[in-house]
């Protein structure tokens, strides 16, 4: 058994220049968010979940985005509900919210 059962890394990168880009679509709030949802649920730390940030994951096209391990789940996101709905739902129950699954070919 793997030291987390699941891992989910945030793309925080930040991009001045204008290009697409996570920070600027959100990501920070929703990483906070999610860390503050995950603690609150009581599913924090080892055999449990760790929320991580992360810099570019190079998929900026789908800003903001999100994976989950060990999975390899991709997400993309609007507002704290849909990140509820990843705890709840993925994180908690270990069911993907297809809803806001990352299309497979959107890449950088
Ligand atoms: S800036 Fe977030 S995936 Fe590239």
């Amino acid at each position: 058994m793997s030291y987390y059962r699941h891992h989910i890394f945030f793309c925080l990168n930040d991009r001045p220049n204008g290009e697409a880009c996570c920070a600027r679509q959100g990501a920070q709030q929703a990483f906070d968010h999610c860390k503050s949802r995950v603690k609150a649920e009581g599913l924090a730390g080892p055999g449990g979940v760790r929320v991580n940030k992360a810099g570019c994951l190079d998929r900026c096209a789908g800003a903001p985005v999100a994976v989950v391990y060990p999975e390899g789940t991709w997400y993309t996101f609007v507002d704290p509900a849909d990140i509820d709905e990843i705890v709840e739902s993925h994180l908690k129950q270990g069911q993907p919210v297809e809803r806001l699954l990352l299309a497979a070919d959107v890449g950088r």
